[in-house]
């Protein structure tokens, strides 16, 4: 499990084991856009503001992946214990 912050309140959410990050928030935030939850739309792409987030979508490049600077959170992971997304 690791924990997101949602910046713009600073609320906290656990992302738990085989949950994804898009579950996660939606409990605190209902209205967080999403469509395909396959990583390969784009909807729910979201800014990184600190973190070291895993990527699992096909939409970045190789070298968008390695500027960590936006995930797509239906399938995104987080390699380290927190993640802060601009949400
Ligand atoms: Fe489609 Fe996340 S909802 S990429």
């Amino acid at each position: 499990a690791f924990e997101v912050e949602l910046a713009s309140t600073g609320e906290t959410v656990t992302v738990h084991e085989g949950q994804s990050i898009l579950d996660a928030v939606r409990e605190k935030r209902p209205d967080v856009l999403f469509s395909c939850e396959e990583g390969f739309c784009g909807t729910c792409e979201t800014k990184v503001l600190a973190g070291s987030p895993v990527h699992r979508d096909t939409i970045l490049s190789e070298r968008e992946r390695a500027r960590n600077a936006s995930m797509m959170i239906c399938v995104g992971g987080c390699a380290s214990a927190r993640l802060v997304l601009d949400l």
